[in-house]
């Protein structure tokens, strides 16, 4: 099937989690020719069906990537290294250009087989949270690393289903996924513990984290459209330092760990408070109450 950038591509995908099905409804969408999908368990290959509207295999055997350009392979990092050897011993990667992985940290060496066979090898991490197939990926940044061919060929499939690509090589690889945890995941911690915070002041369950996900949702639009420092609010942006040790000493009585997170937190806002051209003579006040608190 034709796609109209570059050469067409067909595709074999091993693994329909939540990424292997963001990646192949995307890749369908822009019409590239997903040839063979596969995943261990029969439960996560009849959800994938149901989503994909394709076959997806699943089960102990393997099935053929054979001639296919690229083989994506989308599961847990801890397994990428024994399902290459699996599917390079039982023959599924004959005649495949490319082998790649979808992991952040993940180094290419755990697709050595794969290359010993003649294979360039890659890896396409999305940066963005995925749950499935109704996750779109269009103006996502993808970080590439790998063989060249597999970088072009990585690039290629990335500008097809929308994607904007960015080149991590091994070394940065590790502060590259700390700065995607912190985006991705740190924050999915923020809003439990402001749950948990709102939740104690009186809030019903559900209204908590619901309460919480607006709130960050319109500091998040108003950082997208003013930059960090522009758009802080709040309390560390005024230099309040007493509201913040009152924050301090009622987070303390919930939990403590929840005090150290603000506390830790709170400093990293004085620098963007300074930015904002809040008085230095208030932002030092503020810094020596959290020294002391
Ligand atoms: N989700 C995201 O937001 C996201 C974003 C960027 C990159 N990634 C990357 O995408 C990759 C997959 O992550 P995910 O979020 O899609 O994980 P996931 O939803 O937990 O899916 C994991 C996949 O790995 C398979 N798997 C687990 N253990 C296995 C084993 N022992 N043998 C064979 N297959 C096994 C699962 O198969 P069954 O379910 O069929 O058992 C499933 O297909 C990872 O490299 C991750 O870093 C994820």
């Amino acid at each position: 099937m034709s796609s109209g950038v570059g050469p067409a591509l067909g595709m074999a995908v091993y693994g329909a989690g939540r990424a292997g099905r963001a990646l192949v409804a995307a890749a369908l969408r822009a019409g590239v020719a997903v040839q063979t999908i596969w995943t261990r368990s029969p439960e996560t290959a009849r959800r994938a069906a149901r989503e994909l509207g394709c076959h997806v295999a699943s089960g102990p055997q393997l099935p053929t990537a054979d001639g296919v350009q690229l083989a994506l392979l989308a599961v847990s990092d801890e397994v990428v290294a024994d399902l290459t050897r699996a599917l390079t011993e039982a023959g599924a990667l004959a005649n495949v250009r490319v082998v790649a992985h979808l992991g952040g940290a993940l180094g290419v060496e755990v697709l050595a087989p794969a290359r010993e066979l003649g294979c360039a090898v890659g890896s396409l991490h999305p940066l963005r949270s995925l749950v499935g197939a109704s996750s779109g990926l269009e103006g996502c940044w993808c970080a590439l690393d790998g063989d060249p061919l597999a970088v072009n060929e990585l690039r290629h499939l990335a500008k097809l289903i929308g994607c904007r690509t960015v080149k991590v090589g091994a070394d940065a690889r590790a502060l590259y996924h700390a700065g995607a945890a912190l985006a991705a995941n740190d924050v999915v911690a923020l809003l439990a513990a402001a749950a948990e915070a709102l939740q104690a002041a009186g809030l019903h369950d559900g209204d908590a984290l619901g309460a919480a996900v607006d709130l960050a949702r319109s500091a998040i639009d108003n950082v997208a459209r003013l930059g960090t420092a522009a758009a802080l609010t709040g309390p560390a942006a005024r230099g309040d330092a007493v509201t913040i040790s009152r924050h301090l000493a009622a987070l303390a009585g919930l939990r403590p760990d929840l005090a150290d997170i603000h506390r830790e937190l709170s400093r990293q806002l004085v620098a963007l408070s300074r930015q904002q051209g809040t008085p230095p003579d208030r932002l030092q006040h503020l810094l020596d109450v959290l020294d002391r608190a």
